[in-house]
């Protein structure tokens, strides 16, 4: 059985402030509280206002929104991340915060911000990942050899990772999110570094179709990219993008 995801409600409220280079807006600020002495108030930045999302088996769902509105967020709560404020969130029937571990089993994610070691070449990446994920080593070298395969890095393999083009990282990237065949896969802006004569649409829609099709083997997985709950966001493949 292949797993779903769901959300209830899902609300997400940052006390801390936002890290270096995080995107703005989308936030409102909280009713200042009583100053302490020497004390600044925490400022509160809403990410995720109720957010209530399903999404079938095997769905490609796109959640499109503008910088802000919560995309990373949505992702980073659903990818055992971000802790919620409130609200409830599934990877098949397993609440995401209770059951970090099987959670982290069946799914497989590919940051917004680049996060591959550069101390390492593409390979021993993949390698890395499969050794992390319990895959014997006969296993990850052959699913390695498959990803490198697929995703058209075979000739660069065994090159460390910090002389890759951008786009190449993105491949790498997604490839390791593969390794452990999960049952779900995270895009947070897969298309950000694809040339841009080869987005379909200002919504990039028809660009995470091509990395679907690309990404899946047996089309059982599902797919969550970024994207907004707004209704009709969700399409599968086949039906008509707009
Ligand atoms: N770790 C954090 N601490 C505090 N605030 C944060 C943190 N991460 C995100 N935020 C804030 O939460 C809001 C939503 O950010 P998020 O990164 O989820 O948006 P996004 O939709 O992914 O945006 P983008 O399209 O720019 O990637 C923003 O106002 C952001 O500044
Ligand atoms: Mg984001």
């Amino acid at each position: 059985m292949v797993a779903g995801i769901r959300t209830v409600n899902l609300r997400k409220v940052y006390t801390s402030a936002p890290p270096v280079a995080a995107g703005t807006g989308g936030f409102s600020f909280g009713a200042p509280k009583p100053k302490a002495k020497g004390k600044q108030p925490k400022p509160e930045i809403v990410a995720l206002d109720g957010i209530s999302l399903d999404i079938l088996p095997g769905e490609i769902f796109c959640l499109l929104g503008p910088n802000g509105a919560g995309k990373s967020t949505t992702v980073g709560v659903l990818t055992t991340r971000v802790r919620p404020t409130s609200g409830q969130a599934f990877i098949g029937e397993h609440d995401v915060w209770q059951a970090q571990v099987t959670v982290k089993r069946l799914i497989g994610v590919v940051a917004q911000r680049p996060n591959l070691d550069f101390s390492l070449t593409a390979r021993e990446i993949l390698l890395f990942h499969g050794a992390y994920f319990g895959l014997s080593s006969h296993e990850r070298g052959k699913r390695a050899e498959v990803l490198l395969e697929r995703f058209k890095l075979t000739d660069r393999a065994d090159q460390m990772v910090r002389g890759f083009s951008g786009g190449m990282m993105q491949r790498l990237s997604i490839a390791r999110a593969m390794m452990h065949d999960p049952q779900v896969l995270f895009l947070d802006e897969p298309s950000a570094s694809r040339p841009r004569h080869r987005l379909g649409n200002s919504a990039g829609t028809e660009s995470f179709r091509s990395w679907w099709l690309l990404a899946a083997s047996p089309a059982r997985r599902a797919f969550a990219g970024p994207a907004s709950a707004a209704p009709g966001a969700g399409w599968r493949p086949g039906s008509p993008r707009h």
